[in-house]
């Protein structure tokens, strides 16, 4: 095993990363530092501190990283309206780059020359990690517990916690929890029964959404702003980035909007189910398009969403900071300019739908498409052609085709 002399570990304080804590201590005998981020998990982050002292790390790191995660990370995907093979809204994909980042930013700083983390060995997370710190500071080495230690199932895992005496949590029934994964953007949860897809998910899975079955049977009606492709305010309100999510999300989960019970393709391999909810996220993606409608030419949105795709698939396989990930970046930033303006939309049962949308940059012309009559010049004549051109190798083939 090759020596290590310190060690950064992205710790959340939960069991997995407190087992692996005390396991590097014993494993490396060297200082581990931690790092936890707060990314809006809705989590109490100060247990991490108790945690963490209680087995002697020295320097503790509780960083607040909400306002960086919505307006450095959330948003630009945002304006891509980035979605993983057509639902996805990347909540946790999206999240990894971030904390590498700091882990790589705190590496440096204390002089360590190893960084941890806690995503087990079969899934997209581990990826995602490695490869940012690798484009980030290829001389820092990455320790991946889960894939080094001969623990290979969660019940081995709760046999090491009890040997060693580290608590255990359990759900609000008293069981095992599910594997889950949270931030400003959404939840995830995956593992036990879920992990049989003809299984329907039990309703305690939900966290921060109510059953659109029972979300209030009046609408709601809400206004956002966008400048430049992002949004800024609410009802008329300006609000920092992290803020903004924040409201949407109540807004959201008490509508019961952004639910999604998805099989996805794991970049690892399998095929994997998860339940996600991504309240403010499903909101904003429906109104970015709502503002994109009337603000962007044809070609260009067309353009964007041929891209989409790739794009989204970047940030699920974990390229983040990739020289094609920021390629596509300048493309899809370069065309918000005018992507500014007003949407309303209505959250009703589970629902966020646009009514109306305005903006100074509106590419919207009501002269020109009006039923009525109107004084812009459009000559009739010149659809004629269009068609007739248009229809020129159609007409062609049909006739050899002896229709
Ligand atoms: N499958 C999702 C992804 O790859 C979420 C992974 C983390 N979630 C979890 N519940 N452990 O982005």
């Amino acid at each position: 095993m090759t020596k290590i002399e310190k060690i950064v570990l992205s710790y959340s304080g939960g069991l997995d990363t407190s087992i692996i804590l005390k396991w590097l201590q014993e494993t490396y005998g060297c200082e581990v530092v931690t790092f936890t981020a707060d990314l809006g998990q809705g989590e109490e982050l100060e247990p991490a501190r108790a945690n963490a002292e209680m087995v002697g790390v020295k320097d503790i790191r509780i960083v607040d990283l909400r306002e960086e995660f919505v307006s450095d990370f959330v948003f630009p995907m945002l304006r891509a309206n980035a979605l993983y093979e057509g639902q996805y809204l990347l909540g946790s994909s999206i999240a990894r780059p971030l904390i590498a980042k700091h882990l790589v930013g705190i590496a440096r700083e204390v002089g360590a020359d190893a960084v941890a983390h806690g995503a087990t060995g079969k899934g997209n997370d581990q990826i995602r990690f490695e490869l940012a710190v690798n484009a980030l500071d290829p001389s820092i080495k990455v320790i991946a517990p889960w894939r080094q230690w001969n623990i290979r199932s969660r019940m081995q895992l709760l046999e090491y916690a009890k040997k060693h005496h580290i608590p255990v949590p359990s759900d609000k029934r008293g069981e095992a929890p599910f594997s889950i994964d949270a931030n400003l953007l959404h939840t995830s949860t995956e593992g036990k029964i879920l992990e049989n897809p003809a299984e329907v998910a039990p309703d305690h899975v939900y966290q921060r959404t109510v059953d659109p079955v029972d979300a209030p049977d009046t609408p709601e009606i809400v206004t956002i702003g966008f400048d430049w492709g992002d949004p800024v305010s609410v009802n008329g309100k300006s609000m920092t980035p992290a803020a903004l999510l924040t409201e949407l999300n109540g807004l959201g989960g008490r509508h019961g909007i952004g639910r999604l019970d998805l099989v996805e393709n794991r970049f690892i391999g399998m095929k994997s189910r998860g339940i996600y909810e991504t309240p403010g996220g499903t909101i904003l993606l429906t109104a970015h398009r709502g503002i994109e409608s009337i603000t962007l030419d044809r070609a260009a949105a067309h353009l964007k969403d041929e891209i989409m795709p790739r794009y989204a698939e970047l940030i699920y396989n974990g390229f983040w900071f990739a020289p094609e990930r920021e390629m596509l970046q300048a493309l899809i930033d370069h065309s918000q300019a005018f992507v500014s303006g007003e949407v309303t939309l209505r959250l009703y049962k589970g629902s966020a739908s646009v009514i109306s949308r305005a903006s100074p940059g509106s590419l919207y012309s009501a002269d020109l498409v009006t039923f009525e009559e109107s004084a812009v010049a459009y000559d009739h004549h010149d659809a004629e052609g269009f068609i007739r051109l248009n229809g020129l190798r159609l007409r062609n083939w049909a006739a050899r085709n002896g229709r």
